[in-house]
Order: C-alpha cells, then structure tokens, then sequence
C-alpha cells in the first residue's frame, strides 16, 4: 500500500500518524511546499519519499504519485481543492480523497454555501446579502446593516472576517465608519488577488452561541461525522486578541462533553446529530447542484445559536486545523479502511469508531504571530524529549535545521478521561519546545480549562434555552417583527 499525502502542516502531521497507524503498513510519502519536520519522519520510517512544490501544482503530484506507484492521493488543505487538483488526480487514473473543484465550493465560496442553503431550505440558515463590488454595499452599510459579520465571499485563509454588534446606539455613528472601511479592506485587500469568483463581499446577520466543527467523512453517499471539536481562535487566554488560524481545540467523545464520565457538555449528541444532518444536506444538495459526487471530508463550522440551535457559520472542505490533531488522535478504525471505503463509495460498510476520550491540543507560537508573521518566522527550534504527542506545524527542515515558518510551530496533543486533564497534559508539552536563538514563544493556557469550559457550557445552556423555547412555539428559524396594529409579523 502507497499513499501520497498532500500539504505540509500541523493537520497534515496528524493524518500522517494516523495513516502509519493503519493494518496495512502503508509507505507515505509527502508532497508540499516545505518539509515539515514531522511528515518528513513517517516518510522516511516508512520508506516513502518527500517531494517539494506548490501544493496547486496538479501536473507536479500527479508525477509524483505516478513515481512511488501510490494507491491513492490524500488533499490535506483546501487551496488544492480550490484548484481542481483533486479532479486532475482522478483523471489521470489515480484514486484520490479530497473534494472535487465543484464539490469545494461549499467553502470556497460563503456567498455560494449561504444560497445553496437558502435554495434547498437547509436548517441553521443566515440571512445574507452578497456583493460584487465595494460600491454596491456601500448604501446597505451605511444605512441599513446594523449588528452583523462582514466577510469576504471567498475563503482568504481565515482573514478578513469582521463582526460588529450594535447595540450600543451612541457609538452608531462610528460603528458605520469601520463597517465601511472594513468592508473597502476586504474588497480592495482580501480579495484582491481572487479572480475565481464574482461576489466579493458578504453580510451576514450576527449571531451568537457557543461554536464546534463537525468533520465528516463522506463518499456522497454515506456521511460519518467525527467528533465535534471547539477550536480556539483568539490569540490570547479568555479568548483576547487577534483572531488567528486557531490556537488550540478541544474535543471529547461525539459532543464535548467535559469527561469521559462528566456529562456536563458544550453541546448535546441531538445537537451534535443535527448539526452531521446539516452538513449531509449541504453535501446532497451541492451533489444535486453540480452533478459531481463528493469524496473526502465535509465539515460544518457551526455555532449554537439561539435563533436556530445548530447553524452554519462556514463549511470546509477539509480537515480543520488545529481540529483534525483531536480526531485523528482520537481515530479508532483504520484510516486507510476508511480511504479505500470512500474511494469505492462503500463508506457504509467500514465500522467508523472514535475513543471516548478527552483531547487537547495547544498551538505554540512565536511571538509576532499573527500580525507580524515575518518577526515570527525563521528561529531555530528544538524539541527536548521524545516529541510524542507535539504535531508540528508551521516548521521547515533545512540542512537537518528547523525553523519557524511564521505561523504556529508546533501544536501539543493532551489526552485523557477529562479535559481539565488532557489540557494539563497538552500544557507539559509545549514545555518542551524552545526557540534557540531566544525568541519567545505564546500559547493558551486556558484552553480545555475549567474555568473556560464553564463559560462554553453556560454559554451553550443561554442560547439552547432560548432555540428550545423558539422550537416548542414553532418559531425556529423564524425572525419576526412587531408592527404596530399587526402585531408579530413574520419576515423573509
Ligand atoms: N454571522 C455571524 N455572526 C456572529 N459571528 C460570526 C458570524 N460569522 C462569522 N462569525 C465569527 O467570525 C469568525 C470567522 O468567520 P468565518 O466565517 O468562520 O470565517 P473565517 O474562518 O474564514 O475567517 C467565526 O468563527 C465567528 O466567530
Ligand atoms: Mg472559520
């Protein structure tokens, strides 16, 4: 058995071990644009070989895969999806997991995801409004739009996203001038270098909830979702800061429940088979769009909000990271079982299973991430002890030297009966990572604590009351406005 696997970061490190794990003793090789320390290990503990080049360059992985006579070919990130290369695989004959250019517009296009969801009346839909130029927004901005998210239409690597609540009235004035200049930003700066789509500018209804991904597997026909993970977005503890790609996530059993025998949960397993429901509609539905079959991974970005319970704030077309460290840590069933299942379209007769188990995950990284990413790049790193458990991620190997790539170097795996201790574990790990020249590394060390695990499930429990409350009065889903002599008007 030989695998190709494509990307060079902390999530593809995590898919790595889990397919060396596998029965059949498969030789991995890697195609990416760097070395990653990590992948380059199992590639060369199992007699693979590591090719270098752009990770959207189909013709150069397709003479890659050719050369180690790969069975299948593993997309690791989204832009390759973007870029059609899982189409091209396919057509040269090589079997291939990862969504298909049609397929990936679910998350390359938020405009896209928002309509088709609208078009097939998914549940958890936002009310929305797209925009092809600056210009054209402008007046809904300014006169209209008031507590909302402000994005880019198209996936831009987790930049650009703005949410502005407006509640309080006497900062309007102000809160109209960002509004708009952030929505100039994303169209003259985010989405400048994008000429693969036609909407350029999102706005969406804000909402607010506690928020999970739910990963799937899927061959089109069959959907296994994975555990539901909570990823960490702001760069420091009590969730401060810049948002970043995500700085550590946490995940236990189906639906973060706070340990292995402590129910006490962010969300509920209704909540959390709602939320695998959404994501295979939204896979059925751009089947039925496209006419093109899904295989690979789908996943809901999803938050619990009040309005609707489960709601999709974005979909991918791929592992997330840091939340494929969480599921493939977690991972029972054989990976490569699982491809082969995908692969023939018979995903319905692999037994997918997970541990029933508490994993965190904490990102290290150098200081200047993530605004002033070149300070953060280019610092030797070492790593004391065995490495076992520390994924590493944003990292090059040069000349048997390691250096920070500018991002988060390495991503520390904690596991356990309960998340309180799985994030003690996770927090030995980042111990043993050290820029050698003196730099200084940051990390979270709230993330799976119980003080921030209280706030999540609190969170939960304040926007579960309020759905429940909608959904008894037939009211999910539903925004209504009061109208004088009407009364409750429904709207939309
Ligand atoms: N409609 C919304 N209401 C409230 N918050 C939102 C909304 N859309 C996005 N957000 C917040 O902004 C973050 C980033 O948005 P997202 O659509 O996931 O874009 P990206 O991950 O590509 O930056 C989300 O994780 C969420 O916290
Ligand atoms: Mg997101």
């Amino acid at each position: 058995m030989k695998i190709l696997l494509v990307g060079g970061a902390g999530r593809e490190h995590a898919i790595a071990l889990a397919l060396k794990r596998s029965s059949k003793e498969p030789r991995i090789s890697c195609f990416a644009d760097l070395v990653n320390p990590g992948i380059n290990k199992v590639v060369k503990e199992t007699g693979g070989e590591f090719f270098l080049g752009s990770i959207n360059d189909h013709g150069a992985i397709i003479r890659a895969a050719q050369k180690v006579g790969a069975d299948f070919v593993f997309i690791g990130p989204e832009e390759p999806n973007f870029h059609g290369v899982p189409d091209r695989i396919e057509e040269s004959g090589i079997k291939c997991i990862g969504a298909g250019r049609k397929v990936a517009e679910l998350e390359m296009s938020k405009a896209s995801m928002r309509d088709l969801q609208w078009k097939y009346k998914i549940p958890g839909r936002l009310w929305y409004k797209k925009f092809k130029t600056y210009e054209e927004a402008l007046p809904y901005i300014q006169e209209y739009a008031e507590s909302v998210a402000l994005k880019p239409a198209r996936q831009s690597g987790g930049k650009g996203v703005k949410v502005i609540e407006d509640f309080q009235v006497y900062l309007q004035e102000d809160k109209r001038k960002v509004k708009k200049e952030h929505a100039e930003m994303i169209v003259k700066e985010h989405m400048k270098d994008y000429d693969d789509i036609d909407y350029k500018l999102l706005i969406e209804e804000r909402v607010w909830g506690p928020e999970y991904t739910v990963q799937c597997f899927t061959d089109g026909r069959t959907v296994v979702p994975m555990p539901a993970v909570q990823d960490n977005k702001h760069a420091f503890d009590g969730d401060l800061g810049l948002e970043t790609g995500g700085m550590g996530s946490i995940s236990c059993g189906m639906n973060l429940k706070w340990g292995v025998d402590d129910d006490r949960a962010i969300i509920t397993e209704e909540e959390c088979r709602r939320s695998a429901d959404i994501v295979k509609l939204m896979i059925d539905a751009i089947q039925k769009d496209t006419g093109q079959r899904y295989h690979g991974i789908a996943a809901g970005q999803m938050m619990l909000t009040s309005v609707w319970g489960p709601t999709v704030i974005e979909m991918y077309s791929r592992l997330g990271d840091p939340e494929a460290g969480n599921v493939m840590t977690a991972l029972k069933t054989d990976l490569v079982e699982i491809c082969e299942g995908i692969i023939e379209e018979r995903l319905n007769t692999v037994k997918v299973e997970f541990e029933d188990m508490a994993v965190a995950v904490k990102a290290v990284c150098p200081e200047g991430y993530p605004d002033k990413r070149d300070l953060a790049k280019g610092h030797p790193v070492a790593l004391e002890g065995a490495g076992e458990g520390v994924l590493w991620a944003s990292a090059e190997e040069t000349g048997g030297v390691v250096r920070t790539g500018g991002s988060r170097v390495v991503e520390c795996v904690g596991t356990g009966d309960a998340l309180p201790e799985a994030s003690a574990k996770a927090e030995e790990l980042t111990k043993s990572v050290r820029l050698t020249d003196g730099w200084r590394t940051f990390h979270r060390k709230d993330i799976g604590s119980e003080k921030s695990l209280l706030r999540r499930v609190q969170l939960g429990s304040m926007a579960r009351d309020i759905y429940k409350y909608r959904e008894r009065k037939g009211l999910l889903g539903k925004r209504m406005i009061w109208v004088p002599g009407k009364g409750l008007v429904e709207v939309g």
